[in-house]
C-alpha cells in the first residue's frame, strides 16, 4: 500500500454543488478500487490524501491530475504504508460549514485529524488549515 498527499489549485472557486459532485464520483470510484482518503478545500486550494494499493492510488492520482477543474498539482509526500489513516472513508471531507464561511477550517480539520496518529498526515493537514484559516 502507498499513501500520496498532494496540493493543487482550483481554476475557479467551486460551488458546493460542484464539490458534492466531485465527492460523489470520488467515493464511487475509490470504493471500487479500495482507495481511501481525505479531501480538504481552503479557498481555491485543495489538499488531498489518497491511500491504498499502489497501482490504484497512482492511476487515481493521474486521472485527478488531468482534471481541468484544477491545476498545478504538486505531490508533497508519496510513501509505502502498512496502515491506512482513513480506513472508513472512500473520500472524507470537511463539514460544509467551512465552505459557507460559517465555521473555521482550523476547527474542522482539527476534528478530522484528531484520530490520526501518522505525524506526516497530521502536519500537512494542520499546516494547510492554519494557512487557510479565515
Ligand atoms: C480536487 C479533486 C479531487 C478529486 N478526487 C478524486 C478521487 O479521489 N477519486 C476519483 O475517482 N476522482 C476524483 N476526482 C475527479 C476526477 O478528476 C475525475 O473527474 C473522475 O475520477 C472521473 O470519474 P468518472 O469517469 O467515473 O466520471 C477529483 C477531482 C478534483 C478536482
Amino acid at each position: 500500500m502507498i499513501r500520496l498527499i498532494y496540493i493543487s489549485t482550483a481554476r475557479a472557486t467551486l460551488s458546493s454543488a460542484e464539490l458534492d459532485g466531485i465527492l460523489r464520483t470520488s467515493r464511487r470510484n475509490n470504493a471500487a478500487v479500495n482507495v481511501t482518503g481525505l479531501l480538504i478545500v481552503g479557498g481555491r486550494r485543495f489538499l488531498q490524501t489518497l491511500e491504498g494499493p499502489s497501482s490504484a492510488v497512482m492511476q487515481t492520482y493521474e486521472r485527478i491530475k488531468g482534471d481541468a477543474r484544477h491545476f498545478a498539482a504538486v505531490i508533497l509526500d508519496n510513501r509505502p504504508i502498512t496502515e491506512r489513516s482513513f480506513p472508513g472513508w472512500a473520500m472524507g471531507h470537511q463539514p460544509s460549514g467551512t465552505l459557507r464561511g460559517d465555521a473555521t477550517i482550523a476547527k474542522d480539520v482539527a476534528a478530522l485529524i484528531a484520530p490520526i496518529t501518522d505525524p506526516t498526515v497530521r502536519v500537512y493537514f494542520a499546516e494547510f488549515a492554519r494557512k487557510h484559516a479565515t
